[in-house]
């Protein structure tokens, strides 16, 4: 028997209790707890009924195991196609999380228009965000006409699942655009909180689990607040994406998180235009376009995204600082990053940097993690410092340890040959000097 208990759900972390607490215990955020009540199963009911003959499960060896080859739906979008590892899979649910404005909807939109063209099946668009009216405006400008593409404007879970069932074997796909509009009349939370978020998702799933039908959830990342922020839902889907960009540039970055049927390295690429979001088939050409090559503190790294080598500029501004403290500001790179390699590049290549303001940029509003920027990250700022330019048509690659040595990372034959196809085929790397004060006397030019 179904009992309805009340609990407390941090709406911020989404940890439960069955006491209120002014603090949640486990993320010590202070009046975040809300109660709610919520049909539970006893876990003595639970247990019971999974004990009943028809639910035993045998163990089994993997060898028993049959090899499922995974029947992929192609996005007719390469870049999403790609970041999902080739493909839609039917069955499975996929969470598309970014900050609102972004073009989740539009990006969603366009493949659910693309797959309809495709197919003779229907695309279902579950929209509680936006009117209907609101969706035709945007589906004009998209210049998207499919008939088997049909709108729902409704945000009641339980009737979305209804209808769903209705349309029975001819979805081939389901857009819930957003996650967080969705609600069940069985809780009593408000739309939005943990609780209706959860529970939502959770029939969601089990709907797309029975039938094999690909699920995708549209998820707002929101600033701290009562709103339930859609990574609660991280461990229940299959795969998790990321849409980011500046919403001032046009740049838009897709990139998996988690994915149960494919890689977490890749990503997407994509410019938003007046048209919708455009594949950007060559991103390093993108990057580079607007490089000025005449002014010192800019140089050029190899990045490898997934399995995409991508040519990025780096550049560095140094100032003599008017403040007590120097003034570090980076924007794409870490800054605890750029901290560390002005102390390496002051003690062990002798660039007395204390007395200066560092600034730093990747060029494009890209955000770089690895440490194989590290050289270049060094010589953009040797290069600004000395007010020398990087010699031409040169990239640099490698870490920087904090004694100043190079070391060598992964796949630099792969990132070497992508430099020499746009035509940069000098490179400083640490198969040639061993240390980054070498590295940056043979870098720049003599004046
Ligand atoms: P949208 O897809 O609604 O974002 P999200 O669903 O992530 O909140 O995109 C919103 C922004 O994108 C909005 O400011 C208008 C802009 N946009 C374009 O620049 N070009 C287009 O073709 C479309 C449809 C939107
Ligand atoms: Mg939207």
């Amino acid at each position: 028997m179904a009992k309805t208990f009340t609990k407390f759900v941090c709406q911020q972390c989404g940890a439960e209790s069955p006491q209120w607490f002014g603090r949640c215990p486990n993320c010590q955020k202070w009046n975040t707890l809300v109660e709610m009540k919520e049909k539970v199963e006893r876990v003595k009911d639970r247990r019971k009924r999974d004990l009943s003959i028809d639910r035993q499960v045998e163990p089994v060896s993997l060898s028993q195991i049959k090899n499922l080859e995974l029947k992929r739906i192609s996005a007719q979008i390469e870049e999403l196609d790609r970041v999902l590892g080739g493909g839609i899979v039917p069955g499975s649910v996929t969470l598309l999380a970014g900050d609102p404005g972004i073009g989740k909807s539009t990006l969603l939109l366009q493949t659910a228009s693309r797959i309809a063209k495709k197919t003779k099946g229907t695309i279902f668009y579950v929209s509680g965000e936006e009117s209907p009216q609101q969706i035709k405006i945007r589906a004009k400008r998209l210049e998207i006409k499919e008939k088997n593409l049909l709108f729902l404007n409704e945000t009641n879970v339980d009737q979305i699942t209804e209808r769903i069932d209705q349309f029975d074997n001819q979805i081939v796909l389901i857009i819930i655009d957003s996650i967080q509009t969705l609600w069940t009349e069985d809780l009593t939370g408000t739309a939005g909180s943990m609780g209706q978020v959860r529970e939502s998702a959770r029939r969601l799933l089990d709907l797309a689990k029975a039938n094999q039908l690909p699920v995708f959830f549209v998820g707002h990342v929101t600033k701290e607040g009562a709103i339930a922020g859609p990574m609660v839902l991280a461990h229940m889907v299959d795969t998790v994406l990321f849409l980011e960009g500046e919403r001032y540039q046009a740049l838009r970055i897709l990139r998996s998180i988690k994915n149960r049927f494919g890689p977490t390295d890749e990503i997407g690429v994509f410019t938003m235009t007046n048209k919708g979001m455009k594949e950007v088939r060559n991103p390093s050409q993108l990057f580079l376009a607007e490089r000025r090559t005449k002014t010192p503190g800019s140089i050029v790294t190899v990045l490898m995204e997934g399995t995409r080598p991508l040519l990025v500029e780096i550049q560095a501004l140094t100032v003599p600082t008017q403040l007590a403290m120097p003034r570090r500001v980076t924007s794409g790179v870490d800054w605890k990053r750029l901290q560390l390699l002005i102390a390496v590049l002051t003690r062990r290549a002798g660039l007395p940097l204390g007395n200066f303001d560092v600034y730093l940029n990747v060029a494009g509003g890209i955000k770089v993690s690895e440490p194989g920027t590290d050289l270049a990250i060094c010589l953009a700022i040797a290069s600004a410092f000395a007010d020398k330019l990087v010699k031409p048509k040169t990239v640099a690659i490698g870490e920087v340890g904090l004694l100043g040595e190079l070391r060598t990372i992964g796949q630099l034959d792969k990132r070497l040959k992508e430099a020499r196809r746009l035509g940069f085929n000098q490179s400083v790397t640490p198969e040639q000097f061993k240390t980054v004060g070498q590295a940056i006397k043979k870098a720049l030019e003599t004046k």
